[in-house]
């Protein structure tokens, strides 16, 4: 997690920076901070709390035209102004900005840097102080900087400024992600695009283990034994309008809003000619091959792979699992004898995933990443991806996302082996339509919110079938943004233990859009309301009855979970508006979760 954003070029570097982080916000908003180098030295701005509260800080006549800007989600030593960064060495010659754990930092310490005074809780002072200790013992400032690499263990993207070269920003990177931006009289490095885009749409992307030198006019790029390294960069086609709010009070609510949209664009990017659905051939033929699917991913993207496991078994009849990337990493199933991994991730970067996806390639086996972001770790590193093309997606609560990921999945299983013999296309558009009536129709989730939610301490999804994987999404959603203590449960589950929290007025949820389980989950919504429980329905239109609040017009069945989640996206954004909380960027949470 964190982001950083460096530039040195001919601008005043403080705006640039600023704003830069400002787009890099979804990556950790508990402090944030900037160095500049002008004919006065270093100057450092920093404090607990978002940009906004960077902005008020900054002195106006730190005027410079480079500079390095971070904005923390705190891992080592709790968000205050001194574990900020930017950190600086003891002779505060080296000013450094980290994203990454430092996973040896105690050993560097005792090793090293027994004598030396450390200001913060933080495996990144670590970093500066070892620069600075490798050139006080004479080494050039290429080579410190390279054997500090060589030194730590774990992930980092670095951004360091050296007082005594002020044109220069050097940098460095391993299993954290950063890229070059190339501009004309300027260069840029940052976590990712969006940081960059308003300057340039030209890239390098970075490996691991790489060391960068950055002047306005230059950029170098060499291994960790300095070795120079030749790239060729890439044009990123992101359209900056995507990555502003418009006329949507909080991006979460573009984001839904979006959806309806982002399934017909799938479409689109999954079609051929005669527009009939297609998939690339390679990625077919590797999954056909394969005896069974492991499915890789955590929060929002696992909810995903959930309902990815039910279409591939449903639909292709190709079985698979399902796995928390921290829990695989750990604690491998048993494998089937020809496994194909594939990696559900928005960002493409989460680091839990990355690690898996090491692990596996390293035992031989081929993978997918099914992500948002073109270009990012996993895509980079996996055989094969298959994109979303969501468009950026930049609330920490995934929506968007979640239902490209599942649109994705259903063609690629239709085209995998089609048993149903759905016609995948007619289903989804006939999805989308439903989708964008819901939210035409979106004004009742205020009301439901108020009279179900609001003021509540905690809530229940139940659901059976696919909606239960529905139901543990919504819960997700609802706790993640709100703070109400959710759960989302198997609907015939809840009796045996749960149904003991069941209290007076306790809200209940339930989802309800297959046939086969319909009479079951509404005894299940009578044996809560016996006890107490407000309950609230959220249904198919022809399963529905008069009394559910919520009806959704019919979809097929299989493909439900696009259209059920979005009442439950509504609840748990108004919910969270009438509880005054921060929608987009809620308490402790980041979007991009680059450390494991
Ligand atoms: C974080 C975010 C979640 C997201 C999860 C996985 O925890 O807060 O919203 O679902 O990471 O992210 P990914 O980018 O891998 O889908």
């Amino acid at each position: 997690m964190c982001g950083i954003v460096g530039y040195v070029g001919y601008e005043d570097v403080k705006e640039i920076i600023l704003s830069g982080l400002e787009k890099l916000e979804y990556r950790g908003y508990d402090s944030a901070g900037i160095a500049v180098i002008n004919e006065d030295g270093v100057k450092v701005f920093k404090d607990k709390g978002r940009i906004a509260n960077l902005r008020k800080i900054i002195d106006n006549n730190a005027k410079s035209n480079i500079g390095i800007g971070h904005t923390r989600w705190a891992t080592h030593g709790v968000p205050n102004k001194i574990n900020s960064h930017p950190h600086q060495s003891c002779s505060k010659r080296f000013t450094l900005v980290h994203n990454g754990i430092i996973e040896n930092d105690e050993y560097l310490r005792s090793k090293y840097l027994k004598n030396v005074k450390f200001e913060s809780n933080t495996d990144t002072e670590t970093v500066v102080q070892l620069i600075q200790k490798f050139v006080d013992n004479g080494e050039n400032v290429d080579l410190a900087i390279r054997h500090t690499m060589s030194e730590i263990k774990g992930s980092y993207a670095l951004a360091i400024l050296d007082n005594e070269n002020p044109e220069i920003i050097y940098a460095a990177k391993n299993k954290s992600p950063l890229l070059v931006g190339i501009g004309k009289g300027f260069n840029m490095v940052g976590s990712d695009a969006m940081a960059m885009i308003s300057l340039t749409n030209e890239f390098y992307e970075l490996d691991d283990k790489e060391f960068i030198k950055i002047t306005k006019d230059k950029i170098e790029i060499y291994t960790i034994y300095g070795n120079k390294v030749d790239k060729k960069s890439y044009k990123a086609d992101i359209d900056t309008a995507d990555i502003e709010k418009g006329v949507y009070p909080h991006y979460m609510m573009k984001e839904i809003e979006e959806q309806p949209f982002v399934v017909r664009r799938i479409m689109n990017e999954y079609s051929d000619d005669n527009g009939k659905p297609i998939v690339d051939k390679d990625i077919l033929s590797d999954v056909k091959n394969s005896d069974k699917i492991y499915i890789i991913a955590c929060g929002t993207s696992y909810h995903a792979g959930l309902v990815g496991k039910q279409l591939l078994e449903k639909i292709a009849q190709k079985p698979a699992e399902v796995i928390i990337a921290s829990e695989f990493i750990y604690n491998m199933p048993l494998l089937s004898k020809k496994p194909l991994f594939l990696f559900i991730s928005q960002s493409g970067e989460t680091a839990d995933c990355r690690a898996v996806l090491v692990k596996v390639k390293k035992m031989g086996y081929k993978t997918i990443a099914l992500t948002n972001v073109k270009g990012s770790t996993l895509s980079r590193e996996a055989n094969h991806t298959l994109l979303l093309y969501a468009g950026p997606e930049i609330a920490v609560a995934s929506t968007k996302a979640y239902t490209a990921q599942i649109t994705v999945l259903s063609i690629l299983s239709t085209l995998i082996y089609n048993s149903l013999g759905i016609d995948i296309f007619r289903e989804l558009s006939i999805a989308a339509n439903v989708m964008e009536s819901l939210c035409d129709n979106a004004d009742i989730y205020k009301d439901l919110a108020k009279e179900f939610l609001v003021g509540q301490r905690s809530c229940f999804y139940i659901g059976r079938h696919m909606d239960y994987f529905v139901c543990v999404e919504a819960a997700l959603k609802l706790k993640e943004i709100s703070y109400i203590q959710t759960e989302g449960f198997a609907a015939g589950e809840l009796k045996h233990g749960t149904i003991a929290l069941i209290e007076e007025n306790t809200p209940v949820i339930a989802i309800i859009t297959h046939e086969s389980i319909n009479l079951n989950t509404r005894s299940n919504i009578k044996e809560v309301k016996a006890r107490g429980a407000k309950t609230l329905i959220i249904s198919m239109k022809k399963i529905s009855t008069d009394t559910d609040q919520i009806i959704v017009d019919n979809v097929h069945e299989i493909l439900s979970p696009l259209v059920s989640i979005i009442p439950a996206q509504y609840l748990s954004y108004y919910a969270a508006l009438q509880k005054g909380c921060d929608i987009d960027k809620p308490r402790n949470l980041a979007k991009s979760v680059t450390v494991e």
